[in-house]
This record gives C-alpha cells, sequence and structure tokens, in this order.
C-alpha cells in the first residue's frame, strides 16, 4: 500500500510509521510526506529515508481554499493509497476528505471524544482525569472527529505536568498507529461492520 504522510512539526509517529514499513510490519511504503512548515524537523527525516517530500505552506496562498487545493493535488500526485496524518496541526479541507474517502486517518493524543483539539493532554491535566491516553481514527469533517480505530490507556499521576502525560502518551502512540496502519494495509480494518478495503486505492 501506498502511504502519503501529513505532518507539520517533530515527526516521531511518522518515524514510526516509516520504520514498521521498512521491518515488514507494515505491508507499506511511505510514498511521500507533505508539510505545512518549511523547517519541521518530519522534513529531515523525510530526506534520511530518501523519501520526496512537499512543503505547502498557508501563507503562500491567498485564502484557505486555495491552500487546501493545493494539498489535495500534492495529495494526489503521491497516488496514496491511505493519507497517515501525524502530528499534523490543521483541519483537512473538505475537498481532501470527500477525495479520500476512508482513507485518511489520524492520532489524536487524548481517548476520543474527551479532549478534542489543541493540547488534549494539558485538557487532561486541567480535567484531573486518572486516565488518559490516544485514539487512532478515520477522518470525518470535525475536529478529531470520524469513526475510531484504536484506543491505548495510559494512568495519570497526581504529580504529572503537561509534559510528562505528553510523553507517556507518546510513548502509546507510536505503537499504537502503526497497529492501525498495519490492519489497514492488510485489509483489516472495518468500521461498524463494513468493511474498509484499501482495495480502491490507486496501484
Ligand atoms: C503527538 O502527540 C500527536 O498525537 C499530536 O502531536 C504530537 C506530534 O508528534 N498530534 P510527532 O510530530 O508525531 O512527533
Amino acid at each position: 500500500k501506498r502511504i502519503v504522510i501529513f505532518a507539520s512539526g517533530r515527526g516521531s509517529n511518522a518515524e514510526a510509521i516509516h520504520e514498521a514499513c521498512e521491518n515488514g510490519t507494515v505491508n507499506g511504503e511511505v510514498v511521500g510526506v507533505i508539510c505545512d512548515h518549511a523547517g519541521a524537523q518530519v522534513l529531515e527525516r523525510a530526506r534520511r529515508w530518501n523519501v520526496p517530500s512537499t512543503v505547502i505552506e498557508l501563507k503562500s496562498f491567498e485564502n484557505k481554499a486555495a491552500f487546501n487545493d493545493a494539498l489535495l493535488e500534492a495529495a494526489v500526485s503521491y497516488k496514496p493509497d491511505l493519507i497517515c496524518l501525524a502530528g499534523y496541526m490543521r483541519i483537512c479541507g473538505e475537498n481532501l476528505i470527500h477525495a479520500f474517502p476512508n482513507r485518511i486517518i489520524n492520532i489524536h493524543p487524548a481517548l476520543l471524544p474527551s479532549f478534542r483539539g489543541l493540547h488534549a493532554q494539558r485538557q487532561a491535566i486541567e480535567a484531573g482525569v486518572k486516565v488518559a491516553g490516544c485514539t487512532v481514527h478515520f477522518v470525518g469533517t470535525g475536529l478529531d472527529d470520524g469513526p475510531i480505530i484504536t484506543q491505548t490507556a495510559v494512568p495519570v499521576y497526581d504529580d504529572d505536568t503537561e509534559d510528562t502525560l505528553s510523553a507517556r502518551i507518546l510513548e502509546q502512540e507510536h505503537p499504537s498507529y502503526v497497529r492501525a496502519v498495519a490492519a489497514y494495509c492488510r485489509d483489516e480494518l472495518t468500521i461498524e461492520g463494513h468493511h474498509v478495503s484499501g482495495m480502491h486505492g490507486h496501484h
């Protein structure tokens, strides 16, 4: 399966997915990285992997619609079977979601539907929850919305800070995301009992 990764920054989830493709855990290949920030660390990672990348920055466009069109055009150019949002800090345009139905997945550092949006780990600390975690889900048109694929829980300790909790969640994000991508690429993912096959992708 051809995987395109959208990322905005550090790219540790992207690294985990790429590593899993390389070592055969995932029956896939990262064929492109699309990033909305020039200079993001994920671009260094793509160079190291010899994977092509496309930088698309909002400030280079007249408006959001033109930006979203450029993102769609870049994604289509890589002919992906699956798009993985990995530390991607924007909401996908509806044009992208409609172009790749049930073929865009995302990882969110909270147990959805709790704590959608930014700083989810901080939201968990402020809410005083005793259990936090991460969610891998299909991307719908809403913010951090869409059918849940897998969730992993981690304990929250009384002396946790946003950083200590984020680190504990991140440790689980990588294997969680890899498990979900591996299942997708084996055509084993279903939504409400309907088989989500990646087979209708480009070959
Ligand atoms: C991760 O915690 C991810 O869940 C969130 O932002 C962080 C990005 O990490 N969206 P990375 O860029 O994958 O290292």
